[in-house]
């Protein structure tokens, strides 16, 4: 029997060797949007297992940098213009490390997600909490004119983040990818065009 889980994009990251389905996402937004070009430097939040850096790495060409952050070692090997930090994104030394070592960023994505428990307005909650810290952290190390994407599941908080999102970017798209499950609340923020920190 197959697990629900298991479906065609499940099983097309087996036979093409990507760490995780999640990575259809990101290629679709890539496809339409062209996010991440060669050259560019990319942080990759809530990065394990690594599908969406093993994506853009190949984007970005080793004169490029992709630094992945996760809760989770990322232990899959990588190039060198890959660094991966296993580090809590609410750690406050974290902005100042990406900012001094690593940036300013070309763009900036948030995979997060938080454990779900089940209760769809606490795992909301959760998440937009995420995507909150994923913002700050994305207007401290973004050059300006960079892009930021996001993932969050629509609660309470949701229209407030957006028009968070609107004031500092000038444009903004609420997008579902097709490899995003239809039953799952999970939508993802695309800001192009950060208007710089002093704006
Ligand atoms: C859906 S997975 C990301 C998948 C990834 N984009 C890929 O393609 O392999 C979400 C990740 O968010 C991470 N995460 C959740 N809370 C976090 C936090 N506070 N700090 C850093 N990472 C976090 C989880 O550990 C998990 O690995």
């Amino acid at each position: 029997m197959t697990h629900p889980y298991q479906d065609h994009y499940f099983h097309r990251a087996k036979k093409e060797h990507y760490l995780a389905r999640a990575v259809y996402k990101l290629e679709e937004i890539q496809n339409k949007h062209r996010l991440v070009r060669r050259g560019n430097r990319v942080l990759d939040l809530g990065a394990a297992p690594g599908s969406w850096i093993q994506l853009t790495h190949r984007i970005v060409g080793p004169k490029g940098l992709v630094v992945g952050v996760d809760l989770h070692p990322i232990t899959h090997p990588f190039p060198d213009h890959v660094v991966t930090l296993q580090q809590d994104i609410f750690d406050e030394a974290l902005i100042g490390l990406l900012a001094s070592q690593y940036g300013p960023f070309d763009v900036v994505l948030s995979d997060m997600a938080p454990k779900t428990s089940g209760v769809k307005t606490a795992d909301a909650a959760r998440s937009e909490l995420l995507f909150e810290r994923a913002l700050d952290v994305a207007a401290e190390v973004l050059r300006p004119g960079g892009h930021f994407l996001a993932k969050i599941f629509q609660g309470d908080a949701f229209h407030t983040l957006l028009a968070r999102v609107k004031k500092s970017f000038r444009r903004v798209k609420v997008v579902k990818p097709d490899a995003s499950r239809k039953q799952s609340r999970e939508i993802y923020v695309l800001a192009m065009e950060f208007k710089g920190k002093n704006d």
